[in-house]
């Protein structure tokens, strides 16, 4: 095949987190241009990609530079930043994508609540407010409605400004945080819901949602709820699940996504299955790009890819094992040394050990999912298996810390 004759994708993001697509798209032999404002991006270290040094919520610039490249689909992974470009994109372009729309209510907490309630989508009780006085009155319904109460910036990700009040929180401080960490000034005053956390992935094709996985996932304790584990398939009975998976095609139907993937996160509560919220791309944290090909067979990274350029990909799960990623427990301190990684890698169902944060780096408290040290990965014959392989794994590694 001559270069001519080879699909083109443009992959916004060539981060770390990108990495995986911008690779299996080279691996399926198609024409890569990777987008960053970093010009030190990793992905752009990738052979044989074509790099544009853009920032991926410059949509103008992109769209330009996808009509001179002649693009066939346009995507990215882990990320809520580039969605508009996304949209756009495809939308000028006449590619497969979600609409502008869809882009703001898969992004934007506020009209993400707005339209799941309109379209009877289970949600929390809950709020949009501007202004100090507006969120002490919302606190106040929530509470009164015999609530916990947390709060979040409308239009921010990976938990920055998200917090749960508890009965002497100070509001006047609990407001300057949250409001801090939003662009608009809109906060979410929510219920908060009890139950175990889910995040469902799914790949849509022409208006049909396909769930491919669900998993359990374990965070630290409130206030700050960072991710410490994901394992699959989920251990909740046949019957959740099912519910599960049907609030979940609710949910990204009521968002407009037609085709693509997106990463759900569900509450289990007494009522059922209710929507934290959904992202209209992949699961991070090794979600999708690991767990799922081990616990199905499912590469919803190249699935993803070829939906992208208007392909049907097949979606049928190949077998039916369980996988596991577990992030290592840090004392605070400075590290000094860390050891039997090595041995680690060697152990039964053990498939990756990554080390973040090395020697002389400090570890404060986890309060975000950049202050994780490190991970294991591991597959098994079911979750349980899975998470026992992890968890042998994390005993040999040593982190050892001064304070
Ligand atoms: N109404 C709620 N009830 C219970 N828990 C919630 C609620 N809203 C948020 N949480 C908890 O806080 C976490 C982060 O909230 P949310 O997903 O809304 O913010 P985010 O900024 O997108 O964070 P992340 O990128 O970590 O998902 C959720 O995964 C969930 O554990
Ligand atoms: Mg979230």
């Amino acid at each position: 095949m001559t270069n001519k004759d080879k699909k083109k994708i443009m992959i916004l993001g060539a981060s770390i987190l990108q990495l995986p697509a911008i690779e299996k798209a080279k691996e399926m032999g198609l024409e890569v241009i990777a987008v960053d404002m970093n010009p030190e991006a990793v992905g752009f270290s990738v052979p044989g990609i074509i790099k544009e040094v853009i920032s991926t919520i410059d949509t103008p610039s992109i769209l330009e530079a996808a009509k001179c490249h002649r693009i066939d689909g346009i995507m990215t992974l882990a990320s809520d930043m580039p969605m508009q470009s996304v949209a756009v994109v495809s939308h000028e372009m006449g590619l497969v994508g979600i609409s502008s729309d869809t882009a703001l209510k898969a992004t934007n907490k506020a009209f993400m609540r707005d339209a799941l309630k309109e379209n009877g989508v289970p949600i929390p009780l809950y709020y949009r407010v501007k202004g100090k006085k507006s969120f002490i009155e919302a606190v106040d319904q929530i509470r009164k409605a015999g609530y916990k109460c947390i709060v979040k910036p409308a239009d921010n990700s990976g938990s920055r400004g998200v917090d749960l009040l508890s009965p002497d929180s100070d509001l006047d401080k609990a407001y300057e945080y949250t409001v801090s960490n939003s662009r608009g000034g809109e906060i979410v005053v929510e219920e908060f819901m009890e139950g175990p956390e889910v995040s469902v992935e799914t790949l849509a094709i022409d208006g049909d949602v396909h769930v491919i996985q669900i998993t359990d996932k374990i965070t630290t304790d409130a206030p700050y709820f960072v991710e410490m584990g994901h394992s699959q398939p989920s251990k909740l009975s046949a019957e959740i699940k099912s519910k599960i998976a049907e609030v979940a095609i609710a949910a990204n139907m009521a968002i407009g996504i037609q085709n693509g993937p997106s990463h759900t996160e569900i509450k289990v509560t007494k009522e059922g299955p209710k929507i934290v919220e959904l992202g209209a791309r992949l699961g991070g944290d090794c979600i999708t790009t690991h767990l799922v090909p081990l616990s199905t067979g499912v590469d919803m990274v190249k699935c993803s890819i070829l939906i992208a350029l208007g392909e049907r990909p097949n979606l049928e799960s190949k077998w039916d094992r369980g996988s596991a990623i577990r992030y290592f427990n840090t004392d605070i301190g400075i590290i000094k040394k860390i050891t039997g990684v090595e041995q680690a890698k060697k152990m039964a169902g053990v498939t990756q050990v990554t080390v973040v944060h090395g020697i002389g780096e400090q570890i404060g408290q986890i309060q975000n999912s950049v202050d994780r040290v490190g991970f294991v990965i591991a597959n098994g014959r079911n979750a349980d298996d899975a998470v026992c392989n992890c968890e042998k794994a994390l005993k040999v590694i040593d982190v050892c810390v001064r304070r």
